[in-house]
């Protein structure tokens, strides 16, 4: 198993009250395994991904990626799996702002020290649609153009397993088909694919589907 989730909970407070953001979740994955999680705004699918990227901490419960306790992990190991393991596609805007696209996208595979970083960061924006913007900085870009980058920086270190939240919920339908077959290819490459997602329809190639509801995570097929 790549990913393994065991009966994981992770507690927050609201004003005095504690809840159950995640609720004794449970998940699985192989390589070349797609899954994709639906769930209400607020039911605690970024705080599930962000425990799966070693951000969170668990209250209780366990995240193993390649048979390693994530939550054992030093700093250092962490940031290591982070940039070369796991390709964590967060939900907000996370570009660095005084670097180009193209150094944006590529920095993950410098920091890595890999070799043809800023070959296949070009490969990945013309595969996705912005080639023409690798010199531009953020701030000139769309939304829709932002969260493309940022998909593109997500994938540049070609990770074991790629975990991307709400990845095409600002993009036109062509572009977010284009993202979920990307997705369906890296998945048959060997790579496995969790993807939080407001699109109820499994996308091409998925193997399962998750439902998250008030913390609770349920396989729907
Ligand atoms: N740091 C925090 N402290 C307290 N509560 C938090 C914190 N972060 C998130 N929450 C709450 O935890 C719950 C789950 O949040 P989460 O971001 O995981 O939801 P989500 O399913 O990703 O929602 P969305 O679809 O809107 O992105 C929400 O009720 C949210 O208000
Ligand atoms: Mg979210």
């Amino acid at each position: 198993m790549l990913l393994e989730v065991n009966q994981a909970t992770k507690l927050y407070k609201r004003g005095t009250e504690e809840f159950k953001a995640v609720d004794n979740a449970s998940l699985s994955l192989n390589p070349g395994e797609y899954a994709v999680i639906n769930g209400q705004s607020g039911s605690g699918k970024s705080t599930l991904l962000a425990i799966i990227a070693g951000l969170l901490n668990l209250d209780s419960g366990q995240a193993s990626f390649d048979g390693t306790d994530i939550g054992t992990l030093g700093d250092k190991k962490l940031s290591a799996l982070r940039n070369e393991k796991i390709g964590f596609i967060p939900q907000g805007q996370c570009l660095l702002s005084n670097f180009t696209i193209i150094d944006n996208v590529a920095l993950p595979g410098l920091l890595a020290k890999r070799k043809n970083s800023r070959e296949r960061a070009k490969a990945l924006l013309d595969r996705l649609g912005i080639a023409r913007l690798a010199n531009q900085y953020p701030a000139r870009l769309s939304g829709g153009e932002i969260r493309r980058a940022a998909i593109a920086r997500g994938l540049i270190n070609e990770p074991k397993l790629v975990v991307a939240d709400e990845p095409t919920s600002d993009l036109d339908p062509a572009n977010s088909l284009n993202i979920f077959e990307l997705f369906n290819e890296i998945a048959l490459s060997g790579a496995a694919v969790l993807v939080v997602t407001h699109e109820s329809q499994k996308p091409n190639g998925c193997h399962k589907r998750y439902l998250m509801n008030d913390g609770v995570l349920l396989l729907e097929s």
